[in-house]
């Protein structure tokens, strides 16, 4: 029966495919654009340097064509284009979206937005607008050499729009808050091609959904931030200990006593369970950053040695190398994806017992080198700002802990990913202090519920300003908002009672 319905699934899939209509992209936008505005086709040998990249092969998105507008007058024709011809787009830049959705559905046309690169210091005003094809190291590079920081997430290779409009978590979390706490304004391409200014006194309502579900309303060309002078003179402590498995109660004993309001502002506590291959043997990494004096660090560097590292890499220097050092193995792409769920309290009967688990793993399965890493920063500055600024919901999470799966894909199966990784990451919910999942957007993996993402109390406002700005759905597919004025009130209700994203849709 079941091999039946496989059957006549590949015959409906097959059917479909053959029905896709051809679509000739460089006839159609090659007139209207810009010379430096590069088309290509799938299958033509240009195809694949003007896609833009993706962080896994795993999944990765499928597009009948890719196109990579040079301006922002090429976006807007882009989108008009594309919206009269009823083709669907998807606009990418630097490719770490985490949802596996983008890989499952199909889309006509991938914009890519990485020519849209550029960053530009105010220093009178204290500002820097970048535009919406830029990378996270490019940003913190000629912010740091101008004197400037911003908060930012710790990986150089993620676009910093995408980043910036699901939230922007990283070591600077502490100190100055979530990324879109310092964004000012953005310009924004509409499903329409318009261009429009959106900040807090113009567009207001959109700009408070820009922050925290940005991907669903547009296309951000250029963004703008508020900067910050340097912490510590620009000198930053950055640390990583190695210890044996025998070592890992006490690690998560330790991380429990940073709970709640407990973790210094500047630090950040990061432990990541691994296997190393060279030794056979399961290991525990502890990155411990400090924005400040190594006399202000030294007391919680001495608690680290009291637990006896076998190895550490010692460094106090410029914020840059730091980004690079913390991108270590963040950035390459081979088979990869990213669980992940948001914590506010440390159980460390529940890390032992995960770290167990894990080692299990890793042992039956040698083409396995995923780690599971707990990215605990300061939640001082963030739960500070008024909620009612973002849709960002989960100011609240003390701990983002993600498994990133890395995996030779002959001798592990989807299936062993998934069992493990419900395992982890249900025991990690069960103790993490919140009854319902927090979901950051930007670390989600395409299953997760609207309201584990955006919040249940900000579906209604959600979906309002979807039906204003987005009445036809054009954008936000990896978690799209629904329109509210195609919902039943009556699912509607059960939807954010629930938070099933399912139920909107019968
Ligand atoms: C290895 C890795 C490390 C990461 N590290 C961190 C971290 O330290 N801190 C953190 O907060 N997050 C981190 N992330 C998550 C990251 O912030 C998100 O994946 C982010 O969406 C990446 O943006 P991108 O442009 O690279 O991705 P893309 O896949 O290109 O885009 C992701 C989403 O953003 C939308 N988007 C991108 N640019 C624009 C734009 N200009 N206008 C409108 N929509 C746009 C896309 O349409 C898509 O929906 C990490 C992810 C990975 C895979
Ligand atoms: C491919 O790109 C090259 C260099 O950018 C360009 O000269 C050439 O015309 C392109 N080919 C096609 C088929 O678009
Ligand atoms: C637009 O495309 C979608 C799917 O690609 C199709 O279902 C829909 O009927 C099309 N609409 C029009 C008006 O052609
Ligand atoms: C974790 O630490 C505990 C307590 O020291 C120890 O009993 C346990 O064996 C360790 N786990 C692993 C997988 O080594």
């Amino acid at each position: 029966m079941l091999r039946q319905i496989h059957h006549i699934l590949a015959f409906v899939c097959a059917v479909h495919a053959a029905a896709a209509r051809e679509i000739n992209f460089e006839a159609l936008f090659g007139p209207h654009v810009s010379d430096d505005t590069e088309i290509a086709s799938a299958g033509s040998d240009n195809f694949s340097s003007v896609l833009s990249h993706h962080w896994t092969l795993w999944k990765a998105p499928k597009f009948q064509g890719a196109i990579k507008p040079a301006t922002e007058a090429d976006v807007q024709k882009i989108v008009k284009l594309a919206t009269k011809n009823n083709i669907s787009f998807l606009a990418t830049n630097n490719g770490h979206g985490t949802n596996t959705k983008y890989g499952i559905t199909p889309v006509d046309l991938n914009i890519n937005l990485r020519n849209l690169n550029s960053v530009a210091v105010d220093g009178k005003k204290n500002t820097v607008t970048i535009g919406g094809g830029t990378v996270l190291g490019e940003v913190t590079e000629k912010i740091y050499a101008a004197g400037k920081e911003l908060p930012t997430g710790n990986a150089v290779c993620v676009g910093m729009v995408g980043l910036t409009i699901g939230g922007g978590v990283g070591v600077q979390t502490g100190t100055h808050g979530l990324t879109l706490d310092a964004l000012l304004s953005v310009r924004l391409v509409t499903w329409t091609g318009d261009v429009i200014t959106v900040s807090k006194k113009r567009n207001a309502d959109l700009f408070w959904a820009i922050k925290g579900a940005g991907a669903n309303f547009g296309i951000i060309t250029e963004a703008t931030y508020e900067l910050y002078d340097h912490t510590n003179h620009g000198q930053v402590l950055y640390n990583r200990y190695t210890f044996p498995a025998s070592a890992n109660r006490s690690i998560f004993e330790l991380m429990a006593t940073y709970d709640g309001d407990n973790l210094p502002a500047p630090m950040s506590y990061i432990p990541q369970i691994r296997f190393n291959r060279e030794t056979n043997l399961p290991e525990i990494l502890l990155l411990i950053v400090y924005f400040g004096s190594k006399e202000q660090a030294q007391p919680h560097i001495d608690k680290v040695l009291a637990l006896k590292p076998v190895a550490a890499t010692l460094n106090y220097g410029p914020q840059p190398p730091m980004f690079e050092f913390l991108s270590v193995g963040l950035c390459s792409t081979d088979y990869r994806n990213h669980f992940h769920v948001g914590t506010k309290r440390t159980d460390p009967a529940t890390y032992e017992e995960i770290f167990g688990d894990m080692v299990e793993f890793y042992k039956a399965h040698p083409g396995y080198n995923g780690v599971v890493i707990l990215q605990r920063e300061s939640t001082r500055y963030a739960l500070s700002r008024p909620v009612h600024e973002s849709v960002y919901p989960w100011r609240d999470i003390g701990t983002f802990a993600l498994m990133l799966n890395r995996w030779d894909p002959t001798t592990v199966s989807d299936a062993d990913l998934e069992s493990i990784a419900d395992t982890v990451m249900g025991k990690i919910q069960k103790t993490s202090g919140f009854k319902t999942r927090h979901v950051y957007i930007n670390y989600d993996y395409g299953t997760e519920t609207l309201a584990e993402i955006y919040g249940a109390k900000n579906l209604n406002r959600l979906s309002k300003l979807k039906g204003e700005w987005d009445p036809h759905n054009k954008f936000g597919r990896g978690n799209p908002i629904p329109l509210l004025g195609k919902v039943k009130a009556s699912s509607y209700g059960r939807f954010v009672e629930n938070g099933r994203a399912d139920d909107l849709r019968k």
